[in-house]
């Protein structure tokens, strides 16, 4: 049975798509760039957004930026307070103190999502997975009647972000012929795409930049931020794509 209910086709109120599909901005465009490295400075990930923002920024130069670091924000615990908040939250039962705090922070939180019209999120690998942090952002923010809706049977979107990009970064490489083939060690991208279709948005760019540790690191970096910058070009007006039948099958990623 397919729980996820078909996304909306409209785009975002502040984007008019046109007979072609493409995307005009009628506004100061938002972007909520989501950094998910606690490396700074040396993070590969922050380097590829970085370049990211600065092609799109060459593109639109009225573009807000909402720089999201999970490592810095001092994400709330997902606890015991946490999820009674949320449990009380859905059935609009009143909370304690602690409760009330966590789950003002949760909505702030939110807040950051709905409000932007383009998501960037950088994530590197961490054991063939994210790191926690990001899940941590994810448990939080992913409440009932805020990004998604769910009527006992069927889940549906909240989030009308029309488009996002996430550029993976990983140590190794990942080939079907090479011992670590990612039909069986990636565990990062599908996640992660899922999620983001799951609360709405309806086109989810991908770059995975591989190698990104020992000899070949360099090589691979210089590769990636000239494709990111073409990239961030693109995915101002490019068409936005609806999938037709499943919305978690919708996909554009490329590898480096
Ligand atoms: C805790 C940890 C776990 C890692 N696990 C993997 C892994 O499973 N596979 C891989 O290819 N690289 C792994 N790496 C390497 C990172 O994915 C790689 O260095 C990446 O570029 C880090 O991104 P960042 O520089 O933005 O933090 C790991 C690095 C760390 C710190």
């Amino acid at each position: 049975m397919n729980l996820v209910t078909q996304l909306p086709r409209h785009p975002s109120r502040r984007d008019i798509l046109n007979d072609n599909g493409s995307l005009e901005i009628v506004s100061p465009i938002r972007l909520l760039k989501i950094e998910a490295s606690p490396r700074g400075s040396k993070s590969n990930s922050i380097a590829l957004t970085d370049a990211f923002v600065t092609a799109y920024r060459d593109a639109v130069p009225s573009v807000t930026v909402d720089v999201m670091n999970v490592w810095d924000e001092r994400l709330p615990e997902f606890d015991n307070a946490a999820i009674d908040a949320k449990y009380k939250g859905v059935a609009g039962s009143a909370m304690n103190e602690a409760e009330t705090a966590v789950w003002d922070r949760i909505q702030a939180l939110v807040a950051r999502f709905k409000r932007a019209d383009r998501i960037v999120l950088g994530v590197p690998m961490w054991n063939f997975a994210y790191p926690y942090k990001l899940k941590q952002l994810i448990d939080l923010v992913s409440q009932r009647n805020m990004l998604f809706t769910f009527d006992g049977e069927r889940f549906g979107p909240l989030l009308q972000t029309p488009r996002a990009m996430v550029i993976y970064t990983r140590g190794q490489e990942y080939r079907e012929d090479l011992p670590t083939p990612p039909s069986r060690f990636d565990h990062q991208s599908s996640y992660v795409e899922f999620w983001l279709h799951f609360i709405g948005v309806q086109d989810v760019r991908a770059l995975a930049v591989e190698n990104t540790w020992g000899d070949k690191a360099e090589a691979s970096m210089r590769a990636a931020r000239e494709k990111v910058a073409a990239l961030a070009k693109d995915f101002l007006t490019m068409p936005v794509k609806h999938s037709t039948n499943s919305p978690l099958t919708l996909r554009e990623s490329e590898t480096i």
